[in-house]
């Protein structure tokens, strides 16, 4: 079975539950999200641009006048599962009374972006196509559409579209919870030859710090206590700070620390090449980063390591994390491995088997490889067999599911601190979550919602913990 997962899956995304109170008569906007946190922060800042526009976000489809689905396009699956999405709105339409509200369907992310024009030739139902960089331009392609002009708007914003974007609103954040996404970097200048990110959501663009820090203050005022920096390539993150000193992602960590009510920063995703020495020091002196690295690979062996134009060897990679594990020991890794890239032999998956095992670690997201139309891999033609892939990725999800079991096992015993998220299922029962981005119920006196309270881990489940509080 091929893994869908996208890295920190697990990490419940703040859209779930983000709807405002509405009265009946108010136009309605229903988003779907696919893939990575970028989209999922997407959608709530596209809902928070359509809100000033008088659009409450619902999270039942069948009460929506507005119908966005904010798309993937990083594997074929992702795209294709749009398609048929699409397919099954376009029979709810056609089964709407004429003359009954008017409902529209949105495309938005990264098929929007690669595919433009030719998404109403497949799918007739749709009545507007927005690529990532003009989401702040929503509200007007909206009511244009309402007028009944297919819009489509895929340009690359010469303007800042975060610039663009309404503050959300407080009552809106305090419903997403304390945890929270803030983007700080778009786009991708690294070209690995698998990967439609550099054309679908373009080149590096780093957002400004006066900007980060202002949203990230809005936010905390809010009641958020943990920030997840996001960034298709958030370590190549840079800017000129306060200090008027050119600043890389390590010193905006240090800064962000200083708003107060934050406890806890994270970022994702980061590329080998960008972990800079001001980075891994932060990971060493600044407490309030969380020990977890979502550091993605690959692959382990050297020969396809270039042919994906990674710019780095399996034995940097190497080395890299024993600096990071130098500056952080108790630091917990994540990875993302592809299999079967055009011309991988044996010799090259065992390699990569090997560097899992050498790594050791607490999380991995493993795809078969597949080929996406214009880029530079999608020409080979050394293609490997289905079946192979399929051998492969079982071989590779075995030895990393071993190791994600050790590490949870592995915190059994350990006093953690744990940031109150939410009730739990359970009556008396609270979530938490622990340095290591796991779910952890504890009994429900621990603390209240946003409280960071110290916890011993009594047991491990395949994704989350049991623990109890303890006094004083
Ligand atoms: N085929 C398979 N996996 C891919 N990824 C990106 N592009 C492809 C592709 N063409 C995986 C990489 C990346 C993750 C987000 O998705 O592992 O890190
Ligand atoms: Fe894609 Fe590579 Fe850029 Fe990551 S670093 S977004 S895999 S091109």
């Amino acid at each position: 079975m091929q893994s869908t997962s996208t890295p920190l899956a697990r990490t419940p995304s703040p859209a779930d539950n983000s709807s405002a109170p509405a009265d009946s008569n108010q136009r309605k906007v229903y988003v779907k999200t696919y893939g990575c946190q970028m989209n999922a922060y997407d959608s709530d800042r596209m809902a928070d641009a359509l809100a000033k526009d008088g659009y409450a976000r619902t999270e039942r489809p069948e009460d929506a006048d507005l119908y966005l689905i904010n798309t993937c396009h990083i594997r074929e699956k992702a795209a294709e599962k749009v398609y048929s999405e699409l397919g099954r709105l376009a029979k709810q339409k056609a089964k709407a009374e004429p003359g009954a509200k008017d409902f529209l369907v949105g495309i938005t992310g990264c098929v929007a972006q690669a595919e433009g024009q030719e998404i109403f030739r497949r799918a007739p139902v749709v009545d507007l196509v927005v690529g990532p960089q003009t989401y702040h331009r929503l509200p007007e392609i909206v009511s244009e559409a309402r007028a009944g002009r297919r819009v489509v708007d895929t340009d690359y914003a010469i303007e800042d579209k975060f610039a663009h974007l309404p503050r959300p609103d407080r009552k809106i954040v305090q419903a997403r919870g304390v945890t929270a996404f803030l983007t700080v970097q778009e786009g991708c200048d690294k070209f690995c030859a698998f990967c439609v990110v550099p054309y679908t959501r373009g080149s590096e663009v780093s957002r400004p710090v006066a900007q980060i820090v202002a949203e990230a203050e809005a936010l905390a005022e809010a009641g958020v206590r943990e920030l997840t920096l996001l960034g298709q390539n958030v370590n190549a993150w840079h800017g000129v700070g306060a200090d008027g000193r050119q600043w890389g992602l390590g010193e905006l960590l240090f800064r962000l620390a200083e708003v107060p009510g934050i406890a806890r920063l994270r970022y994702m995703t980061s590329h080998p090449r960008d972990m800079d020495d001001a980075l891994i020091a932060a990971h060493r002196d600044l407490s309030q980063l969380m020990p977890y690295l979502h550091l993605p690979v690959q692959s382990g062996s050297d020969a396809i390591l270039k042919a994906m134009n990674r710019q780095h060897k399996a034995d940097d990679y190497l080395r890299l994390i024993d600096r990071i594990r130098a500056a952080r020991p108790d630091i917990a890794l994540s990875g993302d491995f592809i299999v079967g890239f055009p011309g991988e032999t044996d010799a090259d998956f065992e390699a990569t088997l090997r560097l899992i095992e050498n790594v050791g670690y607490a999380a991995a997201y493993s795809f078969k490889y597949s080929p996406r139309p214009g880029t530079p891999a999608a020409e080979a033609t050394d293609l490997l067999p289905e079946e192979v892939k399929s051998e492969r990725l079982l071989r590779l999800q075995a030895l990393v599911t071993k190791q994600q079991y050790a590490f949870q096992q592995g915190c059994v015993g350990k006093t953690v601190d744990l940031l109150i998220e939410k009730p739990g299922r359970r009556e008396g029962q609270i979530v938490g979550r622990s340095p290591w981005l796991q779910p952890t119920i504890v009994d429900a006196k621990a603390g209240a919602i946003g409280d960071i309270v110290k916890v011993r881990i009594t047991a491990s489940e395949a994704n989350s913990l049991f623990a109890e509080c303890i006094q004083g």
